[in-house]
């Protein structure tokens, strides 16, 4: 029952991160591009009706994924059933940090949290060291666990080896993409200017 809810919670996270991702690769067009597609899309998620169904279905992706980890301790056998742990285990850390970041900017700091509120810490001055490996592994984690879940709910009608090749082909999707996103927030391909309300170190 609880491997059920996961996967119907998943499925709804997904369609959120779908767009999410897809917001984030708009920046390769500008910061103007990411803010408005962002601006579009915010009036759905945001809706007093889907932003709380949202908010939840994160916070039991997190306590159901670290149940299964823990029941499931010490038993995992092979590549791909180790990669679903841990990499279910830091989207839970990267999730509580990542909404726990976004609604006490929002909140208590009272900031539109937008392109730039991400691109804060990737910034030069700022904790880029901190904040590359933290946002490139959240993608990679994303695409890990999609790939892990994808190749167990179908190893019944596929073969073990495409299921291998199509598995690795996500995980680098993933990967290209985390690290398209990251170096266009840091500031690779145009420079950003940053809003003093957002500078976490010198502007
Ligand atoms: C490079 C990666 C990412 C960046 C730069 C990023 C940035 C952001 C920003 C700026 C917001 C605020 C959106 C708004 O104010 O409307 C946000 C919200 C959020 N993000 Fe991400 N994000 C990234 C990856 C992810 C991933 C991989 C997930 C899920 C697995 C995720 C889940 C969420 C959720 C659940 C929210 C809260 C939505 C709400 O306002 O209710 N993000 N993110």
């Amino acid at each position: 029952m609880l491997h059920k809810l996961h996967r119907i919670s998943a499925l709804l996270i997904s369609l959120y991160v779908l767009f999410h991702l897809t917001n984030h690769v708009i920046a390769l067009y500008g910061v103007e591009a990411h803010i408005r597609f962002m601006e579009g899309f915010r009036p759905i998620y945001r809706a007093t009706l889907i932003e709380p169904i949202l908010l939840l279905c994160a916070l039991f992706q997190v306590g159901s994924g670290i149940t299964f980890i823990v029941r499931r301790w010490g038993q995992r056998r092979g590549f791909f059933d180790h990669a679903q742990a841990i990499s279910g285990g830091y989207l839970a850390f990267f999730l509580v940090f990542h909404v726990s970041a976004v609604l006490y900017g929002r909140l208590v700091q009272g900031l539109d949290t937008n392109f730039f509120f991400a691109a804060a810490g990737l910034q030069p001055r700022a904790y880029p060291i901190f904040f590359v490996p933290y946002y490139t592994l959240a993608v990679v984690a994303y695409f890990t666990h999609l790939a892990c879940g994808l190749r167990w709910v179908l190893q019944k009608h596929l073969s073990t080896q495409f299921l291998n090749r199509a598995a690795g082909g996500v995980m680098t999707v993933g990967f290209i993409l985390g690290l398209t996103i990251v170096s266009t927030f840091s500031g690779t391909y145009y420079p950003i200017a940053l809003p003093s309300e957002y500078c976490l170190n010198k502007c």
